[in-house]
């Protein structure tokens, strides 16, 4: 960046102190001070890049393209900042480190209310595609004591890496819930999670080509668990070995969530007795949950 006159960064900082001035009569502190921030930031970002009046241009029609593909179905704006860090972020400042909690990770959009209760040892898959996984462990609180009936929401992605939602039809697979029993065990049968691609067909897989970045989100299975006096927990289990979890889109990866996918041959008796004609794996999770207050916008 070339020198600027003194005068030149003297007009440039009275900008900055206008706008400032103009946020001062905010009724409300907090507003006051998110658009105070977000004004030092942007003009700050602004100057620190000498940004120019073609890549301003360039930045609003790209927003707007971010916002024409947003529609019920399609939230292309959280997807911008799942791929900036920024909801990653959001949840790293929100689930705040607490004794041995299990780390939380981002939602993403493709959580459905209304999910079946498939019960204590059920099938989530529910006709999706691929290899069976039996997933089982405890819910604890961070004193280690069991939480009897907190409810364990899963979703996943087939085989093909497409939630039963992405198919345009009314299916419902890859999707449930179930209740901890007494002990705190909980025990499914999902399928062995597979790597995927986040929605790149839009302005914000433009944005990835452009960066030389894969849309690819590491393998995962999704899990929300809820129980009485605790923090809610989203979260995800990634298998150890997956090609992408240094790379995911997404910034989701935390090493506490990796965990050993356990391959059997055919044949392979199961835990719960269940005839699989093919191979099968099985996943060893123990979750353990902050105290506080069952919220759903955590
Ligand atoms: C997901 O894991 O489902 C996901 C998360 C963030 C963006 C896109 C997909
Ligand atoms: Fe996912």
């Amino acid at each position: 960046m070339s020198e600027i006159s003194a005068e030149q960064e003297a007009r440039e900082a009275a900008l900055v102190e206008r706008v400032l001035t103009s946020f001062a009569g905010s009724p409300d502190p907090r507003t006051r001070e998110l658009v105070e921030a977000l004004t030092r930031h942007v003009h700050a970002f602004l100057r620190e890049t000498r940004l120019t009046e073609e890549e301003w241009r360039r930045a609003i029609e790209f927003l707007t393209a971010v916002g024409h593909m947003t529609d019920d179905r399609r939230q292309e704006f959280i997807l911008l900042s799942d791929v900036l860090g920024a909801s990653m972020q959001t949840i790293t400042i929100n689930n705040e480190a607490y004794a041995d909690a299990t780390e939380a990770t981002v939602f993403g959009p493709f959580f459905v209310e209304g999910s079946p209760d498939v019960g204590l040892g059920g099938d989530v898959a529910g006709g999706a595609e691929g290899e069976p996984c039996w997933v089982e462990g405890t819910v604890t609180d961070t004193s280690g004591a069991p939480i009897a009936g907190a409810r364990i929401e899963v979703w996943e992605a087939d085989a093909e890496g497409l939630y039963d939602v992405q198919y345009g039809d009314d299916r419902v697979a890859g999707r449930g819930h179930l209740h901890t029993d007494a002990d705190g065990r909980y025990r499914f049968w999902a399928v062995t999670p597979t790597p995927y691609p986040i929605p790149d067909d839009g302005p914000v897989g433009e944005l990835l080509r452009a960066t030389g970045r894969s849309p690819m989100r590491a393998a995962h299975l999704h899990l929300m668990v809820e129980a009485d006096g605790c923090r809610t927990l989203v979260t995800h289990v990634f298998p150890r070995g997956d090609t992408y979890l240094d790379t995911d889109s997404v910034f989701g990866v935390r090493d506490s969530l990796i965990v050993d996918v356990h391959h059997q041959l055919p044949n392979t008796p199961t835990p719960d007795g269940r005839e699989v004609a093919g191979p099968w794996s099985r996943i060893d999770f123990d979750l353990v949950l902050a105290p506080g207050t069952v919220s759903k916008d955590s």
